[in-house]
């Protein structure tokens, strides 16, 4: 074995774009914006940067729709500024990670606008394109997870393109070998210009079946959920050839000079996420672990879940874990502020990587949107999804002005907290804030081996709290968090287990703990055994 991968003992931290930073003051974040605020990275002390799409789009999905791969958006900046930011940031040691998005372009793209030209054109065959059913309706039953059918029928060529997401991100057509290698030279492209990685978008979509049959409809569906989880993506994604795909991807990547990582977007279960690192060592490192965001927030539940997830690991892979994303209602809104404060505790002492969304450090909620300012197209387009993922989208807070230092101009969203005291700047000095809390979880995992590399295990309490111990040579540190709003009485096995290191009630430090601990409600402690 060589010197460890730098991916495994790193802390990656979300920032969307968008919301980040405003250096221009046209309301909306940038790559400047972000060079401006590197020394925040360090200061707060993660070690890698993930970046939502700040590539050439017309916006219909914010970024997500690439009408070119390799360049910049205007809004965001240039590829100059883009240079600068990665310096910037590697100046500091931080590594920088892009969001690759494969699976679809932007339907302004000139590779679909040449495929839409007709059937016989060049690149007609770059994307899913198909003849109505017999009954003359969509191919098959496939939805869009935007809301309505994943087919939009082109009345000029007779046929049907099929788009996963919104009908602006048509799907490239991943069996296309000119495909995957225009796809190859984009990733090339990157890594020329210094990256670390890539976070690849709905990586599971570059497999469908090629027999496009239909998806079977979804048991577990409940009234509420999204009309995409009506059926099992099972042939509209995930096929068995996905690993093949991915197995190309990782060639190239691992062809670049720098050591770099590709983390996958997955929404799976712990069985299930697996055979997504590779039968060997040819998949992704990190395919995202959400499962944190659906197991019922209960003790049981999430030990059984922690455990069957380490259980289901290939031997090698290395964990990961997320708490939220540009994707979901934020953390503090799901669990409420004081629950938000222990589940840090746990992002960042469970073993594996964490990946930190922006803004959660200060344990910033859902903002409610005004109707009239509701952007996210998801949202706008499935009756019933409220107000989309605008909510936990909105901008940075760094300071208690009025546009609270993310902007000059007028915020394309509103700021992410109309809540005194929650910016940067009025967190930075208070002790017991949520950012002071984080920062410090940070210090003690970077310091402490044990609690980056360390193995985990569960360890027996009585009381109904979460319990592990993670431990790396001699060292050995016991978590214990209570998931409730109701002070607990906890009894370990053992006469002395060691002393408090850190409390999210931050007064405990060096408390001793013997056989007997009294957990406040809401409270979570790392104890030094
Ligand atoms: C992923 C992204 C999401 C985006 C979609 C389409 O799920 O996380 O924000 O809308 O892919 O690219």
């Amino acid at each position: 074995m060589g010197t460890r991968a730098w991916w495994r003992d790193c802390v990656i931290y979300q920032v969307y774009p968008r919301s980040f930073q405003d250096s221009n003051g046209d309301g909306i974040g940038d790559l400047r914006g972000i060079t401006e605020r590197a020394d925040y990275f360090s200061w707060l002390g993660v070690d890698a940067v993930w970046s939502s799409p700040f590539f050439t789009s017309p916006m219909a999905d914010f970024g997500y729709d690439i009408a070119n791969f390799t360049d910049i958006d205007p809004s965001y900046g240039s590829l100059a500024e883009f240079d600068e930011m990665v310096g910037a940031l590697h100046a500091r040691g931080i590594r920088v990670i892009l969001d690759f998005v494969p699976n679809h372009s932007s339907d302004r793209h000139p590779w679909f606008l040449q495929s839409l030209r007709s059937r016989r054109s060049k690149k007609r065959g770059w994307y899913i394109w198909r003849c109505p059913s017999p009954g003359a309706g969509p191919p098959n039953n496939w939805q869009s997870m935007a809301g309505g059918s994943s087919w939009e029928f082109d009345g000029t060529t007779g046929q049907y393109y099929c788009h996963t997401f919104l009908k602006q991100q048509p799907d490239l057509n991943w069996r296309n070998g000119a495909v995957r290698e225009a796809m190859y030279d984009v990733l090339r492209f990157w890594l020329a210009r210094s990256v670390d990685g890539f976070r690849i978008d709905a990586v599971g979509c570059l497999a469908k079946d090629e027999q496009f049959r239909d998806d079977p409809p979804n048991p577990d569906y409940h009234e509420g959920d999204p009309p995409f989880a009506r059926n099992r993506m099972v042939m509209s994604a995930n096929g068995p050839h996905i690993h093949a795909i991915i197995a190309g991807i990782r060639r190239v990547v691992d062809a670049g000079a720098r050591e770099s990582v590709l983390i996958g977007e997955v929404y799976l279960k712990p069985g299930e996420l697996a055979p997504y690192y590779g039968a060997t060592a040819d998949g992704l490192q990190l395919p995202t672990n959400f499962n944190l965001l659906w197991t019922p927030w209960r003790a049981a539940a999430i030990e059984d879940m922690v455990e069957a997830y380490e259980a289901a690991l290939p031997k090698g892979a290395w964990p990961n874990w997320v708490l939220g994303n540009h994707d979901q209602s934020r953390i503090a809104t799901r669990l409420g502020k004081h629950q938000a404060r222990v589940a840090m505790m746990l992002l960042l002492t469970l073993r594996g990587t964490p990946i930190l969304y922006y803004g959660d450090e200060l344990g910033l909620e859902d903002m409610r949107i005004p109707q009239d300012r509701i952007r996210d197209p998801f949202g706008l387009n499935m009756p019933g999804m409220g107000q989309g993922r605008d909510p936990q989208r909105c901008p940075m807070p760094w300071d208690e002005t009025e546009k609270a230092g993310f902007t000059a101009g007028e915020p394309w969203l509103p700021v992410g907290t109309d809540k005194p005291g929650q910016s940067v700047e009025a967190q930075r000095g208070d002790r017991g804030s949520m950012l002071s809390l984080t920062r410090e979880l940070l210090r003690l995992r970077r310091r402490e081996a044990a609690l980056s590399r360390g193995d985990w295990s569960r360890v027996k309490v009585e009381g109904e709290v979460l319990a592990y111990a993670r431990s790396f040579g001699k060292m050995r540190f016991v978590i214990v968090l209570n998931l409730e709003a109701r002070p607990k009485s906890v009894r370990f096995p053992a006469p002395a287990i060691g002393r408090i290191a850190l409390s999210t009630h931050g007064h405990r430090k060096a408390e001793r703990v013997r056989q007997c601990l009294e957990l406040a409600a809401n409270e979570g402690v790392v104890i030094a055994a």
